[in-house]
């Protein structure tokens, strides 16, 4: 069945939604997105996916921001015609339409915003219950990979890479040390302290590694930000990564080295538990 999809203030059936070939998204990849996860048929996060949009929106210098309230009211009317119960709202906003230059165009040009839904199993799923293989990449992302922008060829060629090569995706590395996943932030759990890369840069300030921190701090997990190499990552006693569309989800082999005893482990399940337990306590 056809989606309904949202573009400029109007909600159209996806096949009906066209966008100028001269748009900024489609010429330069000048555009910015936000992926927010739908559980029950509401929204996990949605203002801090706000705010980090805002964020992207000015380190690129884009001229005016968005309302979140339309934003808001747009997400709830495509989950609503969409009768959407669980996966995500895509939302995009290009710097707009103009004459094909390399310097931006007039501040007045108008954003094109675009959105839509799709259907996804958040909560239950095969790599939740099994975790899944990561391969590790050398990471050529250019070095703002705190803002969100659409230009993801580099992590889409990488993660097809992982599949040719039978793992489930890949860690990224940089100078030795594993940045984050091809669209998640990755995690290890070492002698009970869980330990993730300090924020810079060079990889996206996950919404959800955000939640986590707070449900890791509840269980009286300590927490540790600090870059980890791929060996140290094989030697720990467990993975995950972390994400709007993977929640926690366990990592259980990096290349040919089984992590733990190759099981999801037991601080990443617990974990996960709370992260779910809380964001449907504040979705909206
Ligand atoms: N990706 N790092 C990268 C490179 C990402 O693309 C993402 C999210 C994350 C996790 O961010 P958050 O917890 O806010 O989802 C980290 C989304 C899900 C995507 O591109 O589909």
């Amino acid at each position: 069945m056809s989606r309904t999809v949202y573009l400029n203030g109007q909600f159209i059936l996806e096949e009906e939604a066209k966008v100028s070939i001269f748009d900024r998204a489609l010429l330069f990849a000048d555009a910015l997105y936000e992926v927010t996860s739908v559980i029950d048929g509401k929204m996990i996060d949605f203002e801090n996916h706000m705010k980090r949009l805002d964020r992207s929106m000015e380190e690129l210098h884009y001229p005016r921001k968005l309302d979140h309230k339309e934003i808001k009211s747009f997400h709830h009317e495509l989950i609503k015609r969409n009768n959407l119960s669980e996966g995500i709202v895509y939302l995009q906003v290009s710097r707009g339409v103009a004459e094909r230059d390399f310097a931006f165009p007039s501040e007045k040009t108008e954003f094109t915003v675009t959105a839509f839904t799709q259907e996804k199993k958040l909560v239950e799923n095969d790599a939740v219950i099994n975790g899944i293989k990561v391969m590790s990449i050398e990471d050529l992302r250019w070095k703002r990979c705190d803002v969100k922008t659409v230009q993801l060829l580099y992590p889409s060629f990488a993660k097809a890479q992982a599949l040719k090569e039978g793992y489930d995706d890949a860690w990224l590395v940089r100078n030795n040390y594993v940045t984050e996943g091809t669209s998640n932030n990755a995690w290890i759990v070492r002698k009970g302290t869980i330990i993730t890369r300090q924020t810079d840069n060079l990889i996206l300030k996950g919404i959800t590694r955000e939640a986590v921190k707070e449900c890791a701090k509840e269980l009286n997990y300590k927490l540790d930000y600090k870059n980890f190499s791929v060996q140290e990552a094989q030697a720990a006693d467990e993975a995950f990564i972390t994400s709007a569309t993977t929640f926690v989800t366990p990592v259980v082999k990096i290349n040919d080295k089984k992590i733990g005893d190759g099981k999801p482990g037991k601080f990443t399940q617990l974990l996960r538990k709370r992260y779910i337990e809380k964001a449907k306590e504040n979705t909206i």
